[in-house]
């Protein structure tokens, strides 16, 4: 599948490296796309260009920016290389605020998620809530000793969760479905969560799993 990724950073770049992997086309899209010159030079089966390129780009979009940018991002993508396409979501509303005792500060508020805006503004796109609360590094195939972890999703396209599906499948994901976009108010702060061993402890090596009988 052709995959537009909107991002520069490690999520944008560790996510990229999986679908090449995997067998996709990737177009990184950056406001500077020389900036990715380095990443370009490593990964040649990529292409790089502006967010709008890369959001034409692909049947797929992932969108892996600093949550206070990303409406922006999407802004510059252009709403018209966004409508019917799944849109991974991946990104956290993150304050500009140190963590306190290990717990991240969020912009949103407990009755609303960053997703949720986000569709509002996009209507004609179909966010998908994924990757956003495990570590860049663990994104891709990660092992564990307990066994496959859990991706919590939610959207409100079921073409696009399905789509969605498919590549947790690749990337060694269970996927657990949690409903429609409201359930982001959930799954954002499953970042927060995950981050407070690391700010703690320096642990970083962890992923959620759902048990279930
Ligand atoms: N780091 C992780 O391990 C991790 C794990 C799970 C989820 N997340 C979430 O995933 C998202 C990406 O994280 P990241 O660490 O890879 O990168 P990041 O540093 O949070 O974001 C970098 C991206 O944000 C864009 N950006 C920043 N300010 C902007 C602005 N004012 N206008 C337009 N674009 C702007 C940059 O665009 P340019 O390319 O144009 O500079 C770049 O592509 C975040 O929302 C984060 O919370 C991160």
């Amino acid at each position: 599948m052709k995959i537009g990724i909107l991002g520069s950073g490690d999520v944008a770049k560790s996510l990229a490296g999986g679908f090449l992997k995997h067998g996709h086309e990737v177009t990184l899209g950056s406001r500077t796309p020389a900036k990715l010159d380095g990443w370009k030079a490593q990964n040649p089966a990529a292409s790089t260009g502006t967010f709008d390129a890369a959001a034409a780009f692909g049947k797929l979009i992932v969108l892996a920016v600093s949550g206070k940018a990303a409406a922006d991002v999407l802004r510059l993508a252009g709403a018209e290389n966004l409508d019917g396409k799944a849109v991974i979501d991946a990104c956290n509303p993150i304050a500009d605020a140190p963590p306190v005792n290990g717990v991240l500060p969020f912009f949103t508020t407990i009755n609303e998620s960053l997703m949720e805006l986000l569709q509002r503004e996009f209507e004609g796109a179909h966010f998908v809530k994924a990757f956003n609360s495990v570590g860049n590094t663990l994104m891709v195939n990660p092992q564990f000793k307990q066994g496959k972890p859990t991706m919590f999703i939610c959207g409100n396209n079921e073409n696009a969760k399905e789509s969605v599906r498919g590549i947790l499948d690749q990337f060694g994901w269970e996927t657990a479905d949690m409903g429609k976009a409201e359930a982001a108010r959930a799954i954002e702060p499953l970042a927060m969560l995950w981050c407070i061993p690391g700010f703690a402890r320096n642990q970083w090596t962890h992923a959620f799993r759902l048990l279930t009988q």
